[in-house]
């Protein structure tokens, strides 16, 4: 029984006021259950002061980003030392903004996957199609292509702690959902994808999360899946009600 796992990826919004206020709502609020994660990958100013709010709660802080070297002459970046000594747990690898904006690919993807379990971290490994390979059959192909690539060289216990998250690119940020089912048939693809790479064990512990334009409107129908074990949020992860309510549904 794979735990439910929701994570609240604020991309670049907020101020710190903001990002304690909203800290001190959840955290007063969380649902406590075991079976249900509750993770807010915040920008890195908000970090520091996050994972001192959520002390004492189950609330867990994650980055959205980090370079995979752990120190030197690479300004303006930010390494996998630097998060784990905050006491971040979870870190966002990947993400496709990250991939279409700042040349991330498979290869710095997988650099960073390792660099996160070196230091103790969570990996969020994201991936996704977009809307012209859908629309051209090559979605499970691309899936499959990263996430190989993505978990290349990773122990099967590595791999069955990772968390992967299945985000269309043409679902993010648009209002338009892919429907569960649709969802879901990627989901359980990626856990074969697993299954192939390492075991059935490893592929039945892995949490996948689906995200894109998830609200508290259609997260029951999502987590109803069978291969949906949580999601990863963008804009109804940034006010306390509807995050607590995405929270409550996993529980
Ligand atoms: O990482 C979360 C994401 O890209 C989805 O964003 O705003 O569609 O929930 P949103």
């Amino acid at each position: 029984m794979r735990n439910k796992v929701i994570a609240g990826n604020w991309k670049m919004n907020k101020v710190l006021s903001e990002a304690d206020q909203f800290a001190d709502s959840v955290t007063a609020s969380l649902p406590n259950d075991d079976n249900a994660e509750a993770i807010v990958c915040a920008p890195f100013p908000f970090l520091p002061s996050l994972v001192e709010k959520a002390k004492g709660s189950d609330l867990k802080i994650g980055a959205q980003n980090m370079h995979f070297e752990e120190s030197g002459a690479f300004t303006g970046e930010v390494s996998p030392v630097m998060l784990k000594d905050l006491g971040v747990t979870h870190v966002v690898i990947g993400h496709s903004e990250r991939r279409e904006h700042f040349a991330e690919t498979d290869e710095t993807v997988n650099q960073k996957v390792h660099a996160a379990f070196n230091h103790d971290l969570t990996p969020i490994v994201c991936v996704g199609e977009t809307l012209e390979q859908r629309e051209a059959n090559e979605t499970m192909n691309h899936i499959e292509n990263q996430v190989q690539k993505g978990l290349q060289g990773l122990s099967d216990e590595q791999v069955s702690s990772t968390i992967i998250a299945y985000e269309p690119i043409w679902a993010i940020g648009t209002g338009r959902t892919a429907s569960s089912e649709e969802a879901n048939e990627v989901c359980t693809q990626i856990r074969n994808i697993v299954q192939d790479i390492t075991s059935e064990n490893v592929a039945e512990k892995v949490v996948i999360q689906y995200g894109g334009s998830v609200k508290p409107a259609n997260i029951d129908e999502l987590l109803s899946q069978s291969d949906i074990d949580g999601a990863l949020v963008g804009g109804a992860s940034l006010e306390p009600a509807s995050f607590l309510q995405l929270v409550e549904a996993g529980t």
